[in-house]
């Protein structure tokens, strides 16, 4: 379609959705538009989490997906990646098949991400797209979910200026799917269904995982960190802890079904297990647990730095399937800074704990992420993150701007860091980050490594790829059946981002 045919098509549209527009939307939404509050979604109660253990479509909604498709776009997170699988399950016990192409389509869900405003954009530049898609298929449904959802001010602009949007649900709304699709379908209006404050856990909910070999497991949700940058807590409400009975669980059921490697999932994973209040249990007993279980490798993520303890950094030091791979947000070296950021911890204490684990783990790769130009960050302020990520050396990073969030105490402070001054120190640390990547890629060559082979490499499909234990990409020539598995790869080639090899004997000894 050209620019001409999209403006008319658009033209078109927006006075097909006139209707809808002219509508007393107040009044229509008394029954289902619950508004997203970010105060609410603050207030944290002491009511007890519920558990809920009997999920089922109701039964007007079990085959109305037979013979239709649904799409999701995911942005964001690990956790939105794992909420894509729930909905997919979900969609797929509605009697609906997967598709990937837009036009074939008979829901469409963005599943989004408010982390920064570049997120949002993204987002919203999708829902542009999106449009002339009602017009082709009136029938179609578009719905927007995910953390995006849970923001007031996004909501209200969704109301005002993107009407054939059909659905708006809240990341504590996900459970809801059936009745919330089913009121979209036949209200043909808005429906907008989004909880702030959320303290229950679903646990029998369907999911579709996007591998066989990979698999993510919840063990909480929410965070109760309030870091003043970030929006997190107002979109994923209070912390709130799995059972551990139903973690290790859903982690043998992924081990019976022949999967390699696990990824523990939180926003901090760490807290895990404080809110339980009939046992006195934490990360580092549940890893304790999950490391008995067969299953080859073992992962988590996001680690906070306050609430790592000496019993999950010993239970680290046991090795076996708990990778020596660890991702330790650090956010700023300068302790000054990490006061505003309300991170609870100094660079000492940072510093003391990486000693701690590298004392427990001595081949512990440690990545991290680091948000540069937070409100009146100083050069020196600056040049203190640099001097941690040499002392640390961490092997990866991710590195971002700050990006003012909307209801969050830093989005008040005043700021005296022009933007020229942010991107000139992003791209100072971008390259002392890049650097201490490619050294840590040096010391592989000549090794012998485990690799999990995930599948193709990406630009040869002669070539097949995977992982090491400390997250590193290996291509290397092998038969296709070694697909899935653990093998041993010596390496022969460095490059700045993966490693190139060659696939040997499985009884040769892994040095790394
Ligand atoms: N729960 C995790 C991370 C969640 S968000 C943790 O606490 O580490 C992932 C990363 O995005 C954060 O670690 C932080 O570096 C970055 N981030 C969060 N809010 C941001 C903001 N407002 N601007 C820029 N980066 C941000
Ligand atoms: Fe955000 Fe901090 Fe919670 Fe991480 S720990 S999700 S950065 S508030
Ligand atoms: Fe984004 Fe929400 Fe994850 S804001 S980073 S998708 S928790």
């Amino acid at each position: 379609m050209n620019e001409e045919q999209r403006k008319e098509m658009n033209a078109v549209l927006d006075s097909s959705v006139e209707k809808k527009s002219t509508k007393d939307f107040s009044k229509y939404f008394e029954s289902t538009y619950t508004p997203p509050s970010l105060k609410d979604a603050k207030k944290r109660g002491k009511s007890d989490v519920n558990f809920e253990y009997d999920f089922d479509i109701p039964a007007d909604m079990k085959t109305i997906g037979v013979g239709k498709k649904f799409l999701i776009r995911t942005y964001g997170c690990q956790m939105n990646e794992h909420d894509t699988e729930v909905m997919s399950g979900i969609f797929m016990a509605m009697g609906y098949e997967a598709t990937v192409d837009t036009k074939e389509a008979d829901v469409i869900l963005l599943n989004t991400c408010a982390i920064r405003e570049n997120a949002e954009n993204k987002v919203f530049g999708e829902i542009g797209h999106l449009k002339p898609l009602k017009l082709e298929n009136p029938d179609l449904i578009i719905g927007i979910c995910g953390c995006m959802s849970q923001e007031e001010s996004v909501v209200n602009r969704i109301l005002e200026k993107h009407h054939f949007i059909d659905m708006i649900f809240g990341t504590h709304n996900i459970h809801r799917l059936p009745n919330i699709l089913k009121d979209a379908m036949f209200n043909k209006e808005m429906v907008v269904e989004v909880w702030s404050k959320e303290g229950d856990i679903i646990e029998n909910l369907p999911k579709v995982r996007k591998g066989s070999i990979k698999g993510w497991v919840n063990i909480m949700y929410g965070c109760d960190k309030f870091c003043t940058y970030c929006i997190v807590p107002y979109t994923r409400g209070k912390e709130r802890s799995r059972r551990p009975e139903d973690i290790i669980e859903e982690v043998r059921h992924l081990a019976r079904n022949g999967y390699k490697e696990i990824t523990l999932l939180g926003q901090n994973v760490n807290a895990y297990g404080k809110d339980l209040k009939d046992m006195n249990y934490g990360l580092g007993d549940l890893m304790d647990e999950i490391r008995k279980i067969d299953i080859p490798r073992v992962r988590f993520t996001t680690s906070h730095p306050r609430d790592f303890d000496d019993r999950l950094v010993e239970v680290l030091g046991k090795g076996g399937n708990l990778v020596e791979h660890i991702h330790l947000p650090v956010q700023s070296g300068s302790s000054e800074v990490l006061k505003l950021m309300a991170r609870k911890y100094s660079r000492e204490h940072y510093l003391e704990l990486v000693r701690k684990i590298k004392d427990a783990v001595p081949n512990a790769a440690l990545t991290t992420d680091i948000i540069v130009g937070f409100p009146n960050e100083t050069e020196e302020q600056f040049e203190e993150t640099m001097s941690l990520v040499r002392e640390v050396g961490y092997e990866g990073c991710y590195t971002f701007i700050y990006s003012p969030r909307e209801g969050t105490p830093a989005a008040k402070m005043e700021d005296n860091v022009p933007m020229e001054v942010k991107k000139e120190r992003l791209q100072r640390l971008n390259a002392l980050v890049n650097e201490q990547a490619a050294n840590a890629m040096k010391k592989y060559a000549g090794q012998i490594v485990e690799v999990l082979v995930e599948g193709e490499s990406k630009n040869n499909p002669d070539v097949l790829a995977g992982y090491t234990r400390t997250s590193k990409l290996v291509n290397f020539k092998a038969p296709k059946s070694a697909i899935g598995k653990l093998v041993k790869v010596k390496i022969t080639d460095v490059r700045t981002w993966s490693l190139n090899g060659e696939m040997i004997e499985e009884t040769a000894e892994v040095t790394m």
